[in-house]
């Protein structure tokens, strides 16, 4: 997301404050961990939750001081989850550069992760609001759980609930907590937060079928992260339980997923290949444009405005985004 995007103007000095509030937590710490910092936060992202929560505190025509506080507090609990689950993941690149744990020991990574879930939790408590900070805590609760979840769940096929609660927590819950959040703080009405709170949680499912769908049509280069890594790894997103559908008898689909990962490389590319060339992606490309669909609906529900605007244009950015 940069400025080529409309709705990124409307928030850029926003986020140019939440970038310097992250960086900010790490003054006066271990020098490692204020390098580890601004490394994390030098490497980029989307920034596409804060944007979101500025957009929403901007459309409800909050006190955006307190909004770009509570925005640096969900960006840097996202960048501490995704630096305890590359190291759980044994992912070595991400944003197109290595992770710290591809660099660090396990020890250091974990710290670091830790520290950085701190910062984020004393942030969301300069909001000054304890319901903010109760969501807050809940939103961990269950990102910790889905991802505890994931590591434990047998490998197999798994049915449409059980990936959409696995997609609910791992990342549409945080979604639905940026917009949520964002009308607790600024005192919307009930309706108001409600629609808001639908619209988060459409973006993050979609936000993580597309990123399903990525990890089977996307380039390395592109989305700076590697490829392919779900289904490798035995996990079965959209796509693969589309594919499943259609195509049971495949060879090699079964034996990958009864026997916990087929044994030759070149079988599992195959796999993959298939999946990536079949009617799956476009199903589930279909399925993640219904959700923005139910979003935007939800989202008309509220006053027009420039800001209302900007977020039906990342609903967009969302299904058409390639990184
Ligand atoms: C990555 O999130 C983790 C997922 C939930 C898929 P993003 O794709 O928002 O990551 P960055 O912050 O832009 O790198
Ligand atoms: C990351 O999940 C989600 C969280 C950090 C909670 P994944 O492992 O599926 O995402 P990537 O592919 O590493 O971004
Ligand atoms: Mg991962
Ligand atoms: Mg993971």
């Amino acid at each position: 997301m940069n400025s080529q995007h409309n709705f990124y103007n409307l928030v850029s000095n926003e986020i140019l404050a939440v970038e310097a509030l992250m960086r900010q937590q790490a003054k006066n710490n271990h020098f490692d961990l204020r390098v580890a910092l601004d490394h994390l936060i030098h490497s980029g992202g989307k920034r596409i939750r804060p944007n979101i929560t500025l957009l929403s505190g901007k459309l409800l025509n909050g006190d955006m001081e307190r909004v770009v506080t509570l925005s640096s507090a969900i960006e840097l609990l996202h960048t501490a989850t995704l630096v305890h689950d590359d190291l759980i993941d044994g992912s070595l690149l991400r944003r197109g550069i290595p992770t710290l744990n591809a660099k660090w020991s396990p020890a250091a990574t974990v710290l670091t992760g830790d520290f950085i879930f701190a910062k984020a939790a004393k942030l969301a408590s300069d909001t000054d609001s304890i319901p903010v900070m109760r969501l807050f805590s809940e939103t961990l609760g269950i990102i910790v759980n889905g991802e505890f979840t994931q590591l434990f769940a047998s490998r197999g096929i798994v049915d449409r609930d059980e990936y959409y609660q696995r997609i609910y927590a791992k990342t549409a819950s945080l979604f639905e907590t940026s917009t949520k959040s964002a009308a607790i703080l600024c005192d919307a009405s009930l309706e108001d937060t409600a629609h808001l709170t639908k619209f988060g949680y459409e973006l993050g499912i979609a936000f993580q079928i597309v990123d399903d769908i990525l990890d089977f049509t996307g380039k390395q280069e592109d989305i700076g992260k590697p490829v392919g890594g779900d289904l490798r790894q035995g996990l079965v997103t959209l796509p693969a339980l589309l594919f499943i559908k259609n195509n049971p008898k495949h060879p090699y689909l079964l034996e990958h997923l009864k026997e916990n990962c087929l044994k030759f490389t070149s079988q599992v590319e195959t796999l993959i290949q298939d999946i990536r060339n079949s009617e799956a992606i476009e199903g589930a490309f279909q399925i993640a444009t219904q959700h923005i669909n139910e979003g935007l609906l939800a989202l008309k529900k509220l006053p027009e405005s420039i800001y209302r605007n900007a977020l039906e244009e990342i609903a967009y950015y969302v299904i058409e985004r390639k990184l």
